[in-house]
């Protein structure tokens, strides 16, 4: 399958997304520690302990990756601004922070790329994580201080700000599960982040849009929750994946009510009047950001306490993450997405892409796996544009192979390879195929 830019409508965005922990390299410039370092410097929590303090050295070598985007033809970028890098203590500004974002922007206007800023891809700075992180009420107003602080310093050329990446990994898989920073599994500091986090986004959205910024948006992760069975308990079992993972935030944004079906569980743990937040947390959003990346199929395991889930393992083609491929997911969360909560509002797809175990070898790297993931998204997207879902663009993740978290450097999602001793750059396949299908013949 191939497409080309002109099978969607005209002014459609297309873009790679990377944020910053994950290239820029933590140790340069002034930049604070976060605590994705301690989580990293703590044994067992990332493989091979690997942290992001060099990754893919994009704080010196942005002006390659930059030219490396415009090559492809793409229209935009979405990078993310670095807590820790601004506010290395959490709330003084460290001006050599500022500067290279502003470096950064300038760059992507130069080269014709609209900027698309994340304020939030989980660089907390350890001064704030010292104090309770997203499980301290307190960290919401600090957030919106940030906000205020790179938007005063950029918001004249970004086009759209995005105040958070990814609640429910924020809270849900950093709180709950422990496999992300700070690590905790515990009901109670996890109802607290989910709750503090959206309370940190409306807070911002707040204060920006007291300043006049326009284009302000939030990035959420959906995850198809498939019932393992058809019975009964399995089928609850998904809806309560489901309320997790993909009602909480978009209703408490857009109903301003958190649903039943996970208010059951974290009812009792979440902070006191929380319901007198709803209406900071129900700002009106400009656009909203889908990242999608696959399914999962959920049962009930009575053994287990509240949500009493258990996954089961799916028959379908994986990606290197273990990720089943998927595209009709992201058919389903476009027009799901328009048809219950946002209506015509602009959608964009901020994340989709798969991790493979790409060789670079005679100096490129064949990744047909990849190209054939990134087309048939592209069809599932324009698919939900046919049937009525208002999206005006797509960002592949990611623009490199760069950190991914707790699974270090093994995983490679980009369209272009790093190597990580030397950090050369080379195009994949997927990147030139992507390119071609972007030309523009003109
Ligand atoms: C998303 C994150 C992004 C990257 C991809 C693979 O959850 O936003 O940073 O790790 O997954």
């Amino acid at each position: 399958m191939s497409m080309s830019r002109f099978d969607f409508p005209p002014g459609f965005i297309f873009g790679a997304a990377t944020a910053a922990y994950q290239i820029e390299g933590s140790g340069f410039g002034g930049c604070g520690p976060c605590h994705w370092d301690t989580f990293a410097a703590t044994p067992g929590n990332v493989i091979r302990a690997e942290d992001g303090s060099v990754a893919c050295d994009h704080y010196h070598r942005w002006p390659e990756d930059l030219d490396l985007i415009s090559a492809a033809h793409m229209d935009g970028y979405r990078f993310s601004t670095s807590w820790a890098r601004v506010m290395p203590d959490g709330v003084s500004v460290n001006p050599e922070g500022l500067d290279f974002y502003d470096r950064l922007v300038d760059g992507m206007l130069a080269r014709g790329l609209k900027p698309f800023q994340t304020l939030y891809h989980w660089e907390m700075p350890s001064a704030l994580a010292d104090k309770g992180g997203w499980t301290n009420r307190d960290t919401c107003a600090r957030f919106a201080d940030f906000s205020e602080a790179i938007t005063r310093r950029l918001g004249d050329r970004v086009a759209a700000i995005a105040t958070i990446n990814e609640p429910w990994c924020v809270a849900w898989l950093s709180h709950f599960m422990g496999i992300h920073a700070p690590g905790l599994r515990d009901i109670r500091a996890a109802a607290r982040a989910m709750h503090h986090i959206l309370l940190a986004h409306g807070m911002a959205v707040e204060r920006l849009r007291g300043m006049g910024q326009p284009n302000l948006g939030i990035v959420l992760n959906f995850d198809h929750a498939q019932p393992a069975t058809d019975g009964a308990e399995d089928r609850l079992a998904a809806d309560r994946w489901d309320g997790i993972f993909n009602r909480w935030f978009i209703e408490g944004i857009t109903r301003q009510t958190y649903p039943e079906i996970v208010l059951e569980g974290l009812g009792p743990h979440m902070p006191d009047r929380w319901q007198d937040d709803m209406a900071v947390i129900g700002q009106k959003l400009d656009w909203l950001g889908v990242n999608y990346y696959t399914r999962h199929l959920n049962a009930h395991d009575p053994s287990a306490a509240w949500p009493h889930l258990r996954d089961v393992d799916g028959e379908l083609p994986k990606t290197q993450m273990g990720w089943e491929i998927y595209p009709e997911g992201l058919y389903g969360f476009l027009t799901r997405m328009a048809r219950d909560y946002v209506g015509d509002l602009p959608i964009y797809v901020t994340e989709n892409g798969m991790a493979n175990a790409d060789e670079l070898q005679d100096g490129a790297v064949a990744d047909k796996v990849r190209e054939d993931f990134l087309f048939a998204h592209l069809a599932a997207t324009q698919r939900a544009i046919t049937d009525g879902a208002n999206v005006k663009g797509f960002f592949y993740w990611s623009l490199l192979d760069n950190y991914e978290w707790a699974v270090g450097y093994e995983k490679r999602f980009g369209l272009v390879h790093v190597d990580y001793k030397s950090l050369a750059r080379t195009p994949k396949s997927s990147y030139h195929a992507l390119a071609r299908a972007l030309t523009r013949n003109d």
